[in-house]
């Protein structure tokens, strides 16, 4: 089911524009660019209950600021394309889609109730004329955008994927990057047992099992660190906790 914002939308561009090495995808270049971080605006001021459907109610904010720095900080423009994969109830689309040009943000999500509230936050924020198109997806093998993404961002979505439903995924981004794009995602790294979340599976892999994934579907991953280096403060998890959650980022080779 497609949630476009408004049905007269000029047709968006298939492939980018981009010169190479566009994005950071090297950590020690991405560490030197934080040292000078971009500034965070305030955003919406969303009902922390209407979050609490993408996590932790308290945290919502900080997630928010979270996405919007790590992909400026990792070279995302205005005039890029960004598929947010998982996009929720856009805790982190809403400052994607206010910071790209219009109809330069898509987000797809599995569940209809949380992408409804998603749409009541675009409504509520006075974003509708940047034209976010935001579709509902239940069977990723069967659906095709027709758009090559310049930046695929999937936050907190793999940690919550069985490992079929990660191979679907990841053929999916295949299908879905520019030759130029890539594809920023976290996980997390580890050999603990998998645990629950709003009927998602928690799952810890350790880095070879995503290295193998993500070639099998002709994409080539490196571990650019944990979160909490850029910015991810959870304040529940301990310090060993929060460096199992890595930010992988994918190329196509
Ligand atoms: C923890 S939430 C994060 C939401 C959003 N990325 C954010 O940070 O605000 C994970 C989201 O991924 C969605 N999701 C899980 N599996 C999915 C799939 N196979 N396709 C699309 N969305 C999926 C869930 O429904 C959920 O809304």
């Amino acid at each position: 089911m497609n949630f476009r914002s408004s049905s007269d939308v000029p047709e968006r561009k298939c492939f980018s524009k981009m010169n190479s090495n566009t994005f950071i995808t090297d950590r020690v270049v991405l560490m030197g660019h934080y040292a000078q971080s971009v500034t965070n605006s305030v955003y919406f001021n969303a009902p922390s209950e209407r979050h609490s459907k993408a996590g932790p109610a308290d945290l919502w904010e900080m997630k928010r600021n979270f996405q919007i720095s790590f992909l400026r900080n990792i070279g995302l423009k205005p005039e890029h394309q960004l598929l947010d994969f998982g996009c929720g109830t856009l805790r982190g689309g809403l400052p994607l889609i206010q910071y790209l040009n219009t109809n330069n943000y898509s987000g797809i999500e599995v569940r209809q109730d949380v992408l409804a509230e998603g749409i009541l936050e675009l409504n509520e924020s006075g974003l509708t004329h940047k034209n976010p198109r935001l579709e509902h997806v239940t069977d990723l093998s069967q659906h095709e955008l027709g758009v090559r993404y310049d930046v695929i961002w999937a936050f907190s979505v793999l940690i919550h994927l069985e490992d079929n439903v990660l191979r679907e995924v990841l053929d999916f981004v295949g299908r879905h990057l520019s030759k130029k794009g890539v594809f920023y995602a976290n996980v997390n790294v580890g050999t603990q047992p998998d645990g629950s979340w709003q009927g998602f599976p928690v799952v810890f892999r350790n880095f070879d099992f995503y290295k193998a994934a993500f070639e099998r579907n002709n994409l080539t991953v490196s571990d650019l660190g944990h979160l909490q280096e850029f910015g991810h403060f959870h304040p529940r998890l301990s310090q060993e906790a929060q460096e199992c959650q890595r930010m992988l980022c994918a190329v196509l080779r």
